[in-house]
């Protein structure tokens, strides 16, 4: 019999759901681990959960650590979200981004025989990111040794934070001065302009989730991979054109011309998504540049562009690869984003339709197409549960040999996998950043044995997190 709180001793040897590992007891008993824990490591835990199948227990004490162990470079790790594998070596990590994607299409999609290859491992493990998002909160995530002190005694205010949300706290963040994915440009601008909204504390609240009342909701910093130009996009409640001015003086003194576009994007929505209803320009054009193999693109401030440049071209290569486009193919790319996927098609196929439904990724995918003098491309702004709409436009641009979906991490709309079932293409590139939600539309992909999954390449574009992409083609039986 087991008792709450009870000390149980035990390998670890997997992952499990939920960032929790796994493993058995010597009488079979399964155990969910909470805490950092590396597959290998054997633990001592406390007990926090009695079901009749399993246990949860949480760490207590590692016991013998995993050979596979590192030490993390980063001082928030444990408490932020953001690198939750920093303790794991890098090919340790690869090892189990690739399990991951093969288990979910055994388990939750039911290719069975399916053997992912080896995950492709990133060059750079650190400072890799062109894009971070950083939150405003009112409320500041204390470590355990700041909640035992007297709040007088703190080095930092309780009621202003600009970082990381802790895992599972969106109201609370953790104030953070650097950020080991990012650049030291990035980490200079987070600094800077922390310290200008704290000058500015009274001018500038910060948006409450729980009143809806204040300013400062987000700070988004890009730092393109190959053209090295910088924009910074902060999202407030309202345009306070003064103190914007202000802050842009300050930046441009600061960093100097290396600054390329300073915008204030304000929205009114009731949540924390950094996506501006509105822009005002305060430096620059409002955009940034970046290179993908041969081709430029531009990038404004609500537009999705990979954040790991470099190996977003490595991505890229692997999608050509697994698609093997003939001079004659008709290509869809659904989610097609500013058009990166679309215009690295395009010089290997007859012509491509991108499909994607905000906004500025059109307009930026239309403007990158001209840009790159790419003539054989065209786009179409739609949500893509309402695919069948478009039937007309879709006849007349023709019917796709072979369509490329790279979805964001929720997968694809059911009613979007029923019209690419209805059109049947002979190939389908499926581009996932999620293995749970890719299993689980390549089950519906596969459902009546309509396709067939072929190969599954997983990339590794975010190293030291447990996020992995992946490429798999299906073929029409
Ligand atoms: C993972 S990104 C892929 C972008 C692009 N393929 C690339 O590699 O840069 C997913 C894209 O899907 C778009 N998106 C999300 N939900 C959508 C929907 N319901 N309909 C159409 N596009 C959507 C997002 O705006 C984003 O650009």
């Amino acid at each position: 019999m087991y008792k709450k709180l009870q000390r149980i001793e035990l390998l670890i040897i997997d992952l499990a759901e939920k960032n929790q590992c796994f493993g058995r007891l010597d009488d079979g008993m399964s155990v969910f681990v909470q805490g950092t824990v590396a597959v290998g490591d054997r633990v001592e835990a406390e007990i926090i959960k009695i079901k009749k199948q399993y246990l949860v227990a949480r760490l207590t004490r590692i016991l013998t650590p995993a050979e596979t162990r590192t030490d993390p470079i980063c001082s928030y790790f444990g408490t932020c979200g953001g690198c939750k594998w920093q303790h794991m070596q890098y090919s340790e990590q690869l090892r189990l981004k690739q399990k991951q994607v093969q288990d979910a299409l055994h388990h939750i999609g039911g290719c069975k025989d399916i053997i992912c290859e080896p995950c492709i491992a990133a060059q750079n493990t650190f400072n890799y990111r062109n894009k971070v998002d950083f939150s405003f909160t009112d409320l500041r995530y204390l470590t355990e040794e700041e909640m035992a002190q007297p709040e007088d005694q703190l080095s930092k205010p309780v009621d202003f934070a600009l970082g990381f949300h802790a895992p599972g706290r969106f109201a609370k963040a953790i104030d953070i001065d650097h950020c080991h994915l990012a650049t030291p440009a990035m980490n200079q601008i987070l600094n800077l302009v922390r310290s200008f909204c704290l000058e500015h504390k009274d001018e500038l609240p910060i948006y409450s989730t729980r009143t809806h009342t204040g300013e400062l909701r987000n700070l988004v910093i890009r730092h393109s991979g190959h053209t090295h130009e910088l924009m910074v996009n902060l999202v407030t409640t309202s345009h306070q054109a003064n103190l914007m001015k202000l802050l842009r003086d300050r930046l441009l003194a600061e960093i100097g011309t290396e600054l390329t576009t300073f915008v204030n994007s304000t929205t009114s929505a009731k949540n924390t998504v950094a996506f501006g209803e509105k822009e005002f320009v305060m430096h620059g054009n409002g955009s940034i540049t970046d290179r993908l193999g041969t081709y430029t693109y531009q990038i404004s401030p609500n537009s999705f562009f990979q954040t790991n440049t470099a190996q977003a071209e490595v991505l890229y290569q692997q999608i050509l690869n697994a698609a093997q486009l003939k001079p004659t193919d008709t290509v869809y790319d659904l989610f097609c984003g500013t058009g990166s996927i679309t215009l690295f098609a395009s010089t290997h196929c007859h012509k491509v339709l991108g499909i994607e439904w905000v906004e500025s990724s059109v307009k930026d995918a239309q403007a990158n197409a001209e840009l790159n003098n790419v003539k054989n491309c065209q786009f179409i702004q739609l949500d893509m549960k309402a695919l069948q709409s478009i039937e007309s436009e879709c006849a007349l641009f023709g019917a796709p040999d072979v369509v490329i979906t790279d979805p964001p991490r929720a997968g694809m709309h059911p009613k979007a996998i029923e019209i690419l079932r209805e059109w049947a293409p002979p190939i389908i590139i499926y581009v996932s950043c999620n293995p749970a939600s890719l299993a689980r539309d390549s089950a519906l992909l596969c459902e009546n044995q309509q396709y067939r999954l072929i190969n599954c390449t997983p990339v590794d574009l975010f190293p030291q997190t447990n996020h992995v992409e992946s490429i798999a083609r299906f073929e029409r039986l």
